[in-house]
């Protein structure tokens, strides 16, 4: 992708005042002096095998409820082709979005008064769906940052979770948002013993996967869980292609769960999927690999960029450039703005970021900034940024 928006595949096409005329969640945050670098939607034109599929779809009137098509084929050939991992068709489910996936097997495989692990600092959803929509509790098993500040998984601590009785499942979330870490097979193969062992569901949300980084490489869990295991994957195309608001995601499930856990879906939740998320996923699946291959060089260079900008503007920022998608998340703290920055950051600087406390414990004095943009926009976040900490009117 060129700096002036055109190539073969369609182009980044980050112009600002263009950006301003979507009407998503993004883009329609706040006044317009407000810059938008908070929820997980990118700045990039649609892949042209998708917006080719879309209107070709509108153009047929293909508007109706959604079938399932040949989506489980080409999910089960982009799995091959990108990770060597063969998950069979027939042990995949097409649902609204990765959250439903979550809730579903939540109360598919836990109780009331159960408990659930989640890894702090993480999507603020899992907290909600866990309590709120399936109604069980929370244990936390926080991620465990290196010294290189690479956040890792608590081997221990996770196996002695899941050794509780009240503990039935854990949401994994591979690769992690906000912070990018992407579980190693070794990890992996751990978490995957401790879960057989004390009976523990595990759900992968691997929402993140196809935006892996260059020097990363992202492992199924379930190609290191085996058949037998109790476990699903909830995958899309919405992140990698975004694509969030056709609302498609796909639950792959193990043979030894996939029967009795889509037995158990009710039909209203099967149908939450919409027809254009389908059709928009298989072309992305099918025919999107040259635009997402030209996308994550773009994301390869966004998170060094982001990293030499805020090093030149807030020396004292913490930051470690994420190894998977475009999600940053950044410790501010020496700053002493608070325990949310995010809210100086908007009233003084004009820029939206997520607060850091709603990904959980370890979340005070951070932000979660969204670098899936043109380098352009990522000078202008990062100088409001450096406005709305240090209150300087010099940066613009
Ligand atoms: C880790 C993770 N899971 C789930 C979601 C939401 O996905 P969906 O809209 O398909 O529910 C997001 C969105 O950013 C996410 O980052």
């Amino acid at each position: 992708m060129n700096e002036h928006g055109g190539n073969e595949h369609g182009g980044i096409d980050v112009d600002l005042a263009q950006l301003r005329t979507r009407t998503s969640a993004k883009w329609t945050y706040g006044p317009e002096d407000v810059l938008p670098a908070w929820v997980a939607e990118m700045d990039f034109s649609l892949a042209p095998p998708i917006a080719h599929a879309l209107t070709a779809a509108i153009a047929r009137s293909d508007t109706g409820y959604r079938s399932t098509g040949r989506l489980p084929e080409a999910l089960a050939n982009f799995c091959a082709l990108q990770w060597n991992w063969s998950p069979d068709p027939a042990h995949m489910m097409v649902l609204a979005d990765v959250m439903t996936g979550i809730a579903t097997t939540l109360r598919f495989c836990t109780r009331p008064a159960d408990s659930v692990v989640v890894n702090s600092p993480v999507y603020p959803p899992f907290y909600s769906t866990v309590r709120d929509v399936a109604g069980r509790n929370i244990y936390d098993v926080p991620l465990v940052p290196d010294e290189q500040g690479r956040y890792g998984w608590d081997l221990a601590a996770l196996d002695a979770a899941f050794a509780r009785p009240e503990v039935t499942a854990y949401v994994l979330c591979s690769p992690n948002n906000p912070v990018g870490s992407v579980p190693t097979a070794q990890e992996l193969a751990a978490i995957a013993r401790s879960a057989a062992e004390h009976g523990v569901f595990v759900i992968a949300d691997e929402i993140h996967a196809p935006l892996t980084l260059a020097g990363s490489l992202h492992t199924p869990y379930l190609s290191v869980a085996g058949a037998d295991a109790r476990a699903v994957s909830v995958v899309s195309a919405s992140k990698a292609w975004n694509i969030a608001g056709l609302k498609c995601a796909q639950l792959i499930a193990s043979t030894a769960v996939a029967e009795e856990l889509f037995a158990s879906v009710p039909l209203e939740t099967q149908y939450g999927a919409g027809h254009l998320g389908v059709i928009a996923s298989i072309a992305a699946f099918e025919d999107g690999e040259p635009w997402r291959q030209e996308m994550l060089g773009v994301l390869d260079g966004n998170r060094y960029l982001f990293g030499r900008e805020l090093a030149d503007a807030l020396p004292a920022a913490a930051y470690r450039p994420p190894d998977a998608s475009y999600l940053t998340w950044v410790d501010l703290s020496a700053y002493e703005l608070g325990d949310d920055p995010a809210l100086p950051l908007l009233e003084v600087g004009r820029v939206a970021v997520n607060s850091g406390p709603t990904f959980g414990a370890g979340g005070a004095g951070h932000i979660r900034v969204n670098i899936g943009t043109s380098a352009r926009i990522i000078e202008e976040i990062v100088a409001r940024i450096a406005r709305g900490t240090t209150g300087s009117q010099d940066a613009s």
